[in-house]
């Protein structure tokens, strides 16, 4: 890492990144990544992210580099993932709110890896997961059924911005089929 930062290298980025469990200070990261990845989709802002950060029935996951790598006083976020736990105790169900990998790191693994600690800590009180995913969204879809989820149904213009429809997706239960 240099003064500047760890530039756009992929091996320098992910370097300088530690994952975990994202504090309320990834959310401007985590809106920064948005913006680029899902403009025109309407892309979550700061706010919604400290709102979601900050709810204790929610985890969310990613690669964070503190202060940008450059003492720029903002993490710099290059990928996230958030699962949201609901329902009753007895009958927990989880959504999928998103995952996005910042796009010169895609390929490498990291949505598999935070898809499945996702559903790790889903599995750990077992209830179906479900997301929604844009229907011409190959990469997502593909990784998506790679892990157990299936269509539900479509729901059509989900996405206010664009208009594009989205199919439901749910993984069963752990232990279920
Ligand atoms: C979807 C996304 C998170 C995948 O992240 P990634 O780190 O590139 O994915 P990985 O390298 O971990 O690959 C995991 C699986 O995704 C699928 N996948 C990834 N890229 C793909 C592509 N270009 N075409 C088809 N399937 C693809 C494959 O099933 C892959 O498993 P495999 O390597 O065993 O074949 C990433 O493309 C992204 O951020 N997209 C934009 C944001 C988004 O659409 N998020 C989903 C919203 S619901």
């Amino acid at each position: 890492m240099t003064a500047a930062g760890p530039g756009a290298n992929p091996d320098q980025l992910l370097a300088a990144a530690t994952f975990g469990r994202l504090a309320q200070g990834a959310a401007s990261g985590c809106a920064a990544l948005e913006a680029q990845i899902f403009a025109g989709d309407d892309p979550w802002p700061e706010s919604a992210f400290a709102s979601e950060l900050a709810n204790p029935g929610n985890l969310y996951l990613g690669w964070v580099i503190p202060d940008g790598g450059a003492a720029e006083g903002v993490d710099r976020v290059l990928a996230y993932g958030g699962i949201t736990r609901l329902g009753p105790e007895s009958a927990p169900e989880y959504e999928i709110h998103t995952i996005a990998v910042d796009p010169v790191l895609r390929g490498r693994g990291l949505g598999r890896e935070l898809l499945e600690a996702l559903l790790a800590a889903a599995d750990a009180a077992p209830g179906p997961v479900y997301l929604e995913v844009r229907t011409d969204n190959e990469p997502a879809i593909g990784m998506y059924s790679a892990h157990g989820f299936e269509t539900m149904g479509v729901r059509k213009r989900y996405y206010r911005q664009s208009g594009a429809d989205a199919y439901t997706m749910c993984r069963p239960a752990a232990g279920e089929s």
